[in-house]
């Protein structure tokens, strides 16, 4: 789509890799944690402007399978902050209009904020401005053994038969059903890695790659990244 005002193609599906606060933090002789406050921050910037460009989905890679490997009080602190960002977020449904959902394992986390997950889902889910699909206990490489396993069972089951299992049907077993492919993936930070975020759904994505920390991710650099992604010529394999 065409966003008037930019007058730039806005993607359908933008998805980020919120990485860099750590750095950040550690440049202002703060804590990590204060890296992590300031990049919530950040994220609440971000989804605002893509519900104004019209960006139908937003997904955000806050916590991965592999991020468990950080000290136990980064962690708590990152699952506290989640807890509060999600309690505001619950708190400002009616005015902020964003469907969530969430991808990943959720069954390591925390009772309490499993339940403020679900009841953010549940209570957002017929606001149709921006859906943001928020990574939490997310990998790639979980996402499609699990999906796997799921659809081995169905076989067990004989619900479905080996041969049915095509590209599209084994999709159906990911986080991301129902949700299109990002046509960009952005990674702020410097950091030109996937970190095993959507590896099955980034097949054709377009990836932008920016040194700017993510708490100080600003809509300019979202406009940038879009600026970018609107010259790549896309060819799907084809000519
Ligand atoms: C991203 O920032 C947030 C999480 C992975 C939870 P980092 O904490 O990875 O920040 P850097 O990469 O150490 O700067
Ligand atoms: C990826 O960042 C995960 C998130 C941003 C949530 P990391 O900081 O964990 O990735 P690596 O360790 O640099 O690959
Ligand atoms: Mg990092």
């Amino acid at each position: 789509m065409k966003n008037g005002e930019h007058n730039m193609p806005v993607p359908r599906h933008i998805a980020i890799i919120m990485d860099g606060n750590g750095r950040w933090a550690k440049k202002r002789g703060l804590p990590r944690t204060a890296g992590h406050a300031a990049g919530a921050e950040a994220f609440r910037r971000t989804a605002n402007y893509c519900r104004s460009l019209g960006v139908e989905y937003l997904t955000v890679y806050a916590f991965s399978t592999e991020n468990w490997k950080r000290s136990q009080e980064e962690v708590s602190g990152i699952m506290k902050l989640l807890g509060k960002y999600l309690q505001e977020a619950l708190a400002d449904m009616e005015k902020n209009h964003v469907r969530f959902k969430f991808f990943g394992d959720l069954s390591r986390l925390s009772p309490e904020l499993q339940k403020l997950c679900m009841e953010a889902e549940k209570t957002s889910s017929a606001y149709h401005d921006v859906q943001v699909n928020f990574c939490l206990n997310y990998g790639g490489r979980d996402e499609i053994v699990k999906a796997a396993q799921q659809a081995a069972m169905d076989v067990q089951k004989g619900m479905i038969q080996p041969q049915d299992i095509t590209e599209v049907l084994f999709s159906n077993y990911l986080y991301s059903k129902d949700v299109p492919d990002p046509e960009l993936i952005i990674r702020p930070s410097g950091e030109m890695r996937t970190s095993n975020f959507l590896l099955w759904q980034s097949a054709y994505s377009e990836f932008v790659f920016m040194d700017v920390l993510w708490p100080d991710f600003q809509p300019e650099h979202l406009d940038e990244a879009i600026r970018e992604y609107g010259r790549r010529n896309r060819r799907f394999g084809g000519v």
